[in-house]
């Protein structure tokens, strides 16, 4: 196992010494809202303040967000400034339903990602990225890629042929680039939102994504028609998730899903599951190409592991892989900000929380706190490791949320991040293409700031 003393201390904001005035706020909120955070923030479980946005609470005390996202959740739902930014795309999907809307709905879709079920995937993200495989072998030795746009592609494909498994009807290339503008347009924080003013006052890059909506849910209704003239016609519907989707049921009532809601749960898997796991990957190879030794670590676990047993069962073969991938979590964790807004009066780690409070708790923050961690800036995958990694509390890391909302899609996601990463790992070495400065900015998910440009060289 590599020694932890070839520290590397990847890429981060420097933390503030003082806190930002109103128009400083809202730009850097527009601009990469994880500069925002002063060094207060990284040593400090608690914070609360009233600003002028209302009353504020950064809560980085693991007991604090157990209180938040488990044992009182029933107080805090999604504040409205990010369903004002995920809704107009995602609708009243998984992600922002709320209330008894949301339990219904969680209730139908948790048998779709069960690990049994999930492990059912296994096949079809392995054929998906043989296909990158072969793609990336025909570049020339040293040729210079953007890993970031690859892994959009790769984990796009995945989505699409775990969905549907005879894939979109349409031109990945045209969707994908329907998902990004979509996250470069209407994922970016209005300042119209961050002042609270009223909906009817148009928000310009809204407005620039409400073409790729349309094309969006275009294309979802049409697939969407196809399955459902397939089963009527009687044919053999593949076992993928929009068939599961179709059939998937309440338990308590026994009501299928709604119309509206199936439409929005397909873009909702699409747009949680895309970007945040093309972004996982993307920081884990960036990781990986500054960290040899631990790069030679996975290259041995790829080499050996990936044709020694089930694919499904890779993640259990590729102990020290499963480390890094972590570790590239607690550092870029791609979703880099929760925030709940309290109904009610709360106490939160002493700490009064009024009713209406947005209480933020920051992943990004959270992972890199001085309370919580050794060494917290730098990559050190060891901590993921054995008996060090049952010493990490539940609480302080949290890449895929915690609580009754936490990630659906978590056993997916990190079951197609091994897969790939053997795949590639086994046949390539990614290097940082030299002159290139790496910096996290955060758009909806926590990505490189132009790319990832790096070489691609064929292993022998
Ligand atoms: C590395 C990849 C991923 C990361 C880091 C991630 C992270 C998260 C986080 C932090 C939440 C909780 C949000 C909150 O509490 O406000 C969440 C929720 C969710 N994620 Fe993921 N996610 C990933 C992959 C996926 C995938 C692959 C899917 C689906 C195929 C997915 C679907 C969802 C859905 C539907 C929710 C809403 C769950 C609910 O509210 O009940 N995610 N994700």
């Amino acid at each position: 196992m590599p020694a932890a003393t070839l520290a590397f201390r990847p890429p981060a904001p420097t933390p503030r010494e003082t806190p930002l005035g109103m128009f400083g706020m809202i730009a850097t909120l527009r601009r990469n809202p994880i500069e925002i955070w002063t060094r207060r923030h990284y040593e400090e479980p608690v914070l609360v303040g009233r600003t002028i946005f209302g009353d504020r609470a950064v809560i980085s005390d693991p007991e604090g967000v157990r209180r938040i996202f488990l044992d009182n959740a029933a107080n805090y739902r999604k504040d409205d400034l990010q369903l004002r930014v995920l809704k107009p795309g995602l609708g009243e999907g998984l992600l922002t339903a709320e209330g008894e809307n949301w339990r219904a709905q969680r209730r139908s879709l948790a048998p779709l990602f069960t690990p049994r079920q999930v492990s059912t995937f296994a096949e079809a993200m392995a054929a998906s990225t043989r296909e990158g495989v072969a793609r990336f072998s025909r570049r020339r030795p040293g040729e210079r890629i953007d890993m970031l746009e690859e892994m959009s592609r790769l984990t796009l494909e995945i989505l699409e042929h775990t969905l549907f498994s005879e894939g979109l009807g349409r031109d990945t290339g045209e969707f994908q680039k329907a998902v990004n503008h979509y996250f470069n347009t209407v994922g970016r924080l209005d300042p119209f939102d961050l002042l609270g003013l009223p909906q009817f006052l148009p928000r310009l890059g809204r407005l620039r994504g409400q073409q790729t909506l349309q094309w969006f849910a275009g294309a979802v209704d049409d697939i969407i028609a196809a399955r459902r003239k397939l089963i009527a016609d009687g044919g053999a519907a593949p076992r993928d998730i929009l068939t599961l989707l179709l059939e998937a049921q309440d338990p308590e009532t026994g009501r299928g899903m709604r119309e509206e809601d199936l439409r929005s749960n397909i873009v909702t898997f699409i747009g949680a599951g895309h970007e945040t796991t093309a972004n996982a990957l993307t920081w884990t190879f960036y990781l990986l190409s500054q960290a040899p030794d631990w790069r030679a670590e996975v290259e041995t676990e790829a080499d050996t592991q990936l044709n020694a047993g089930p694919i499904e069962e890779l993640g259990e073969r590729m102990p020290m892989t499963k480390a890094v991938l972590e570790e590239s979590l607690r550092l870029y964790p791609p979703a880099a900000f929760l925030s709940r807004a309290a109904i009610a009066d709360d106490e939160v780690c002493g700490a009064k929380i009024r009713a209406g409070a947005i209480v933020t708790v920051s992943p990004f923050l959270l992972h890199r706190h001085k309370t919580l961690w050794d060494r917290p800036d730098e990559f050190d995958p060891t901590r993921f490791l054995g008996a060090k990694r049952d010493k990490i509390d539940r609480f302080a890391y949290i890449p895929f949320g915690a609580g009754p909302r936490i990630c659906i899609g978590m056993g997916f996601a990190l079951q197609e991040a091994i897969i790939v990463l053997a795949h590639l790992t086994r046949a390539f070495r990614f290097d940082l293409a030299p002159g290139h400065t790496v910096r996290p900015i955060q758009r909806i998910t926590l990505r490189p700031q132009g790319g990832m440009p790096m070489l691609v060289t064929p292993r022998q």
